[in-house]
């Protein structure tokens, strides 16, 4: 698939499950002096998960332009050192305001991975926060994931958190092993880029306040990112983000221009 097909398959799949398809919001945040730029997608409906706001929608999908350039979620140090971080990139995402949670956004993110794209389950790692219980047992209960790829990880990996204040929650995050042996267990969350995460499933539930206390919101949402141009690459059976055809035409008319060859990954 190209990436243009990917883009247009995610947002299919979430739209046919009556998810309003959004525009990205622009980079710079409206009315959020939290943030410099927009890191995640979920930033253009943090009124609504703080309760102080609303959509004519309560489900939504979108392909977001994000910026990780300072605050919390800051990847200046890996780019240009590893072959799947950027400063710019596109989130794609799917939300529930406080519609459906965990076991929806669980079992559509597996069918949309194994079934509709066709990835090899064998290759899947889901990780949950230590005490999420809950998500573990969906995980092997509504999925055919292989039971002993459901991994507990600590805050630090399963709690995610948009700036220093702000909505969060635990999360259950989507690896792929793409060793040549299948032996990529033990390099989930090992910053090796042969076991990279691709998706992103955050059960929003608390409020981060400024004095560093978790207030749990009115409702429960869920709040998902997978990474386009990672997903690319291993669609496109690629070892880099910049092999894949998000990166190559512009790669190669500067290889053109500077009369010098480009060597893929
Ligand atoms: N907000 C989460 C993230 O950025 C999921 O979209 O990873």
């Amino acid at each position: 698939m190209t990436s243009t097909e990917i883009r247009n398959s995610f947002l299919k799949y979430f739209e046919e499950r009556g998810h309003k398809i959004v525009p990205s919001a622009s980079v710079i945040p409206y009315d959020d002096p939290t943030l410099l730029f927009t890191n995640a997608g979920m930033n253009q409906f943090k009124d609504v998960f703080l309760g102080t706001g609303k959509r004519e929608y309560n489900r939504a999908a979108d392909s977001q332009k994000c910026i990780r350039v300072s605050g919390k979620h800051n990847d200046l140090e890996e780019v240009g050192r590893d072959t799947y971080h950027h400063t710019f990139f596109e989130m794609l995402g799917n939300w529930s305001f406080g519609d459906y949670y965990k076991k929806e956004a669980i079992e559509w993110a597996w069918e949309l991975l194994t079934k509709v794209w066709g990835l090899d389950k064998k290759r899947l790692y889901a990780t949950v926060y230590e005490s999420d219980d809950e998500a573990e047992e969906l995980w092997k209960k509504m999925t055919d994931i292989e039971p002993s790829h459901v991994l507990r990880f600590g805050k630090k990996d399963n709690f995610w958190e948009m700036g220093e204040t702000g909505p969060c929650g635990p999360c259950s995050e989507i690896h792929v092993d793409l060793t040549d042996d299948f032996s990529g267990s033990k390099l989930v969350n090992a910053g090796d880029p042969r076991v990279m995460e691709i998706w992103n499933l955050v059960f929003i539930q608390y409020n981060r306040d400024d004095q560093g206390t978790l207030t749990p919101l009115p409702a429960k949402h869920v709040d998902t990112g997978m990474g386009f141009e990672r997903i690319c690459a291993v669609m496109q059976g690629k070892k880099s983000n910049y092999d894949t055809d998000v990166f190559m035409p512009i790669i190669n008319r500067i290889s053109e221009i500077a009369g010098q060859p480009y060597k893929a990954q």
